[in-house]
């Protein structure tokens, strides 16, 4: 069990009223832009980084609506514990930060389940040494504006006497959605009260009597009541309001081997059934929760029922499993969890994107082609919510009654102990746990409001 990291006291709650233009964008919307760009930024004087991000500041997107339009480019800033700290914070204002983002992904390694080929000792240049301070995310609507916008933060300082580029990862959105497993992603995500976006059924909480509500806006944003009717925990200001804590992860998959193993294992149901039993979705969405036997067009196409339901009449699992991937990374009102109260302070904003080509219909041998999630979710506290997630309900059964079982899916195998029980009559086990992906590396960030951003471009 990970701590409690020890935080700044809470205090008393004020009414959310949102300033949209104080808010960077990507939290409360996900763009929509096929082209991204990660840059990985090492501060290496720290004058000249206020200047370049005094410059940036008018790219940076706020959360305020788009009255023209997409815009050709949107950027968004984020800072490690070490990029706070080598712009010179004052140490009680560093120490106001929480544990886990002090710390940082890399250290925490161990209780994550990062271990094997995912242990930061084997992940990619650049991140989880300390080396990166800076994170700057730009979106684009085609590779060309990608290019200037990239450009107009590195490529202009020639010498790097401002910044270091220590990691760069592209990312492209697949059609249709899709991710590399062929399942359409992004479709759950919370409902933030007061974000001023009509919610479809599903996205918030269960409110215990078969309907939805939002998610109090304190979860994922500082400086608002959180699902506790209390503030979240916040570093000091100017960082305690319109801030968000940014976990990144570079997730690597292994299309051809997970191709090849749904079709190795002679599930009655099928390879496709199989997969989506192991998901908890069918390819295009539909949940197994509504539809365990087949995909069902009408369904997925319908945003108001794709993702409006529940575990509470499948307390067996025998429509979706105890152990599939949405299950497990959010219970909602499954047996145990009290209506939803024990999901509802665990809920994350996904903001993930696809990298690298996909591999072609029906290949099965690996192309050598690096692929997979560049998974981004956005926080109030990275212990209560990401890191529970992927210690507690991922990388450890016990909270579903399934001992050690790891999620099927994303979870790091641990030799041959790791299985995974799809319930029915005869329940069919699988067994031990193959490897579909690896974590190449990861961060934790603090993306500051824009006022916070500026004081840290001025200060
Ligand atoms: C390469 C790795 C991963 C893949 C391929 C993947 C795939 C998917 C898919 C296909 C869905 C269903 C679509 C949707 O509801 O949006 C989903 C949902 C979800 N995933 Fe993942 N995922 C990955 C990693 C993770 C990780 C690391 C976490 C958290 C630590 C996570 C958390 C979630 C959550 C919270 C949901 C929504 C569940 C719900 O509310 O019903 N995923 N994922």
């Amino acid at each position: 069990m990970l701590g409690r990291p020890p935080n700044v006291p809470r205090r008393k709650p004020r009414r959310a009223d949102f300033d949209l233009e104080d808010i960077q964008g990507n939290v409360l919307r996900g763009y929509t832009h096929p082209a991204a760009a990660y840059l990985f930024l090492r501060i290496v004087d720290v004058e000249e980084a206020r200047a370049l991000m005094r410059r940036m500041l008018p790219q940076v997107a706020t959360a305020a609506p788009w009255i023209t339009g997409t815009p050709a480019t949107a950027m968004n800033v984020a800072f490690t514990f070490a990029g706070l700290s080598a712009l010179g914070l004052a140490p009680e204002v560093m120490e106001s930060f929480p544990a886990a983002f002090q710390d940082g992904m890399a250290a925490r390694a161990e209780q994550l389940g990062d271990r094997g080929p995912s242990a930061p000792s084997a992940w990619e240049e650049g991140l989880g040494t300390g080396d990166a301070h800076v994170l700057v995310t730009v979106y684009a609507i085609d590779w060309e504006h990608l290019r200037e916008a990239v450009v107009s933060v590195i490529g202009e300082d020639a010498e790097q006497r401002a910044v270091t580029l220590v990691h760069l990862q592209r990312a492209e959105a697949l059609p249709g959605g899709k991710d590399h497993f062929g399942f359409f992603d992004g479709i759950a995500q919370p409902a933030l009260r007061g974000a001023g976006v009509e919610p479809r059924p599903g996205d918030g909480q269960p409110d215990g009597a078969g309907g939805w509500r939002d998610v109090a806006t304190g979860e994922i944003l500082l400086g608002y009541e959180d699902e506790d009717g209390t503030l979240p925990a916040a570093p000091m200001a100017p960082f305690e309001r319109n801030g968000t804590f940014v976990v990144y992860r570079k997730l690597a998959m292994d299309t051809a081997a997970f191709r090849r193993y749904m079709a190795a294992q002679n599930y009655p149901g099928g390879a496709d059934q199989l997969a989506a039993k192991i998901v908890g979705r069918w390819p295009d969405g539909t949940p197994l929760a509504l539809s365990p036997d087949s995909p069902d067009a009408a369904l997925s196409s319908d945003s108001r029922r794709i993702n409006d339901f529940g575990y509470d009449d499948d307390p067996g699992g025998l429509k979706c499993p105890l152990g599939a991937h949405i299950r497990r990374a959010n219970p909602r009102d499954s047996i145990g969890f009290f209506n939803g109260r024990l999901s509802n302070r665990h809920r994350l904003v996904r903001r993930g994107r696809a990298y690298g080509k996909p591999l072609p219909p029906g290949v099965v041998e690996d192309d050598g082609v690096d692929r997979g999630l560049v998974f981004v979710c956005f926080q109030a506290d990275i212990w209560r919510q990401f890191e529970t997630v992927q210690a507690l309900w991922i990388d450890d059964g016990d909270p579903f009654g399934l001992g050690r079982d790891k999620d099927f899916l994303v979870g790091e195998p641990h030799g041959t102990e790791g299985k995974m029980t799809i319930q029915g009559h005869p329940p069919h086990f699988l067994k031990p746990q193959p490897r579909f992906v690896t974590l190449r590396g990861g961060e934790y960030l603090f993306q500051p409001s824009m006022s916070g951003l500026r004081y840290l471009a001025q200060a």
